[in-house]
């Protein structure tokens, strides 16, 4: 009854073309990494150092390499035409540049195929976090040259898939990777402190913004970017927590999106990005900029925030859900319904002009879940996706929304939590890699044969 309602509110809002899908990441799902001539990524490095919490690796992870097609058949039966996922620099580039393994392009052109046989649209993202050890041996994002590496690898993607793939996405969430990775060491390559944030930060704006001017040169159709936003309130009224919230606002929500924007680093709100200055040369101005055909848009949650003299750089501090008595994802995230479109509010009015199409490219939640019955029963997944969907309807048509990517297709590595974050509307036995649809699987197919229903 009540997905009948939310069907029926959907359709008189959503036009027939408005994309569904689902989508996962080659390195979280991929496995197979040491066949058929792959590199070694900076997860696996970062790996050996125990730094996932259930001390788990990818190795294996979903086995999506060899499984694909019957996992692309589950698409299928979601009633899901749109496909998202990442394309392994370190398979297909196994030294970050120079030399190109046919064996890893092969698989790719599998994939695609398979896709494209099944009906199923391709949106390929160029890099979702697994860059080339060989090219961390350089310095990874910290070095300048990577924009020129980058470029490479993203031409061979193009040059080989392009005749077929129309939907890219140049890069996954600059602020969880630059952040996590090269701030606080948090995720790969384990880097720490602002010498290595803040040039890693410029030189993935640079790569970003190269990276989708070169790709609408060659012709490309529909180039955009994810960036991933939080909802950031500040504890309450006072001017001091309130300006520390925007510095918090603006570190997380601006640093990637402002630049492309042609609006510079927002260094009036938050001034320790001023040490940028160091790292920027003077056609980076210029250099940064791009019109995206679209922006994808990634909120989990929103964040509170308070003033703290303690903290360095932003002097502000984020409260912890948990101890704001919020409920919480296995992410220690707060379940917040309304970050994702409290974010499109802001986005709307930020960007003013220079707004472009949206599309939310990765929409999920995950609480720990039992699975010694199937389907796994996710109810909560099922009132996430209800309450969130309630919350955007009122934006896709005036904001220019296009589309909505489940996060996602299966079970999978999430990154530093290794596997005790499910995040999947399929579970996967991660010992026999079965895998069984849960009971928000069925829920995603029921709504998604009502909305295709006319
Ligand atoms: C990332 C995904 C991740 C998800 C859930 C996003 O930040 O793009 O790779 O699995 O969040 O944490």
């Amino acid at each position: 009854m009540i997905l009948e309602n939310l069907s029926s509110n959907i359709k008189t809002i959503v036009s027939p073309d408005f994309v569904w899908g689902a989508g996962i990441s080659a390195y979280q799902t991929e496995g197979a990494r040491d066949i058929d001539g792959s590199g070694k990524s900076i997860w696996e490095n970062f790996e050996q150092g125990r730094r996932i919490k259930d001390r788990s690796s990818a190795a294996q992870a979903c086995n999506f390499y060899n499984s694909f097609p019957s996992d692309l058949s589950m698409m299928n039966w979601l009633g899901l035409d749109h496909f998202k996922t990442s394309i392994s620099w370190p398979r297909i580039m196994p030294d970050g540049g120079g030399a190109v393994n046919p064996k890893g392009l092969a698989y790719y052109d599998r994939l695609t195929d398979e896709m494209l046989n099944k009906g199923i649209t391709p949106w390929y993202v160029a890099y979702h976090w697994d860059l080339p050890q060989a090219l961390q041996d350089k310095g990874g994002w910290v070095n300048r040259d990577i924009v020129s590496y980058f470029l490479n690898y993203l031409e061979v993607c193009h040059k080989h898939l392009g005749d077929r793939v129309d939907n890219w996405i140049v890069m996954n969430e600059p602020i969880v990777f630059a952040g996590a990775g090269y701030f606080l060491g948090i995720h790969a390559p384990g880097k720490v402190g602002l010498k290595n944030f803040l040039p890693a930060m410029h030189h993935i704006n640079l790569a970003n913004a190269e990276g989708i001017n070169f790709l609408q040169a060659e012709g490309a159709k529909n180039v955009g970017t994810a960036l991933s936003f939080a909802s950031i309130q500040s504890v309450d009224d006072s001017p001091k927590n309130e300006e520390a919230a925007q510095r918090v606002h603006a570190t997380i929500n601006q640093t990637f999106l402002d630049p492309m924007l042609g609006n510079w680093y927002p260094t009036t709100i938050a001034p320790f990005l001023r040490k940028i200055d160091k790292y920027v040369r003077s056609s980076d101005m210029t250099r940064i900029r791009a019109t995206p055909d679209f922006l994808g848009v990634q909120v989990y949650t929103r964040e509170v925030v308070k003033h703290s003299y303690l903290m360095p750089y932003l002097q502000a501090k984020i409260l912890s859900a948990k101890k704001r008595n919020m409920p919480v994802t296995s992410l220690g995230q707060e379940l917040y319904y309304p970050a994702l479109s409290e974010i499109l509010d802001w986005l709307v009015s930020h960007m003013g002009s220079k707004k472009v199409p949206l599309y939310i490219t990765e929409c999920g939640v995950s609480m720990p879940e039992s699975d010694t019955i199937h389907p796994v029963e996710d109810g909560y997944r099922m009132q996430y996706y209800h309450a969130v969907f309630e919350t955007l309807l009122p934006h896709i048509q005036s904001e220019d929304v296009r589309g909505l990517f489940y996060w996602s297709l299966m079970d999978n590595f999430e990154w530093a939590e290794g596997y005790t974050a499910p995040f999947g509307l399929f579970h996967v036995d991660f010992n026999t890699l079965e895998r069984n649809p849960k009971q928000s699987a069925y829920w995603v197919k029921e709504l998604a044969e009502r909305l295709k229903r006319g």
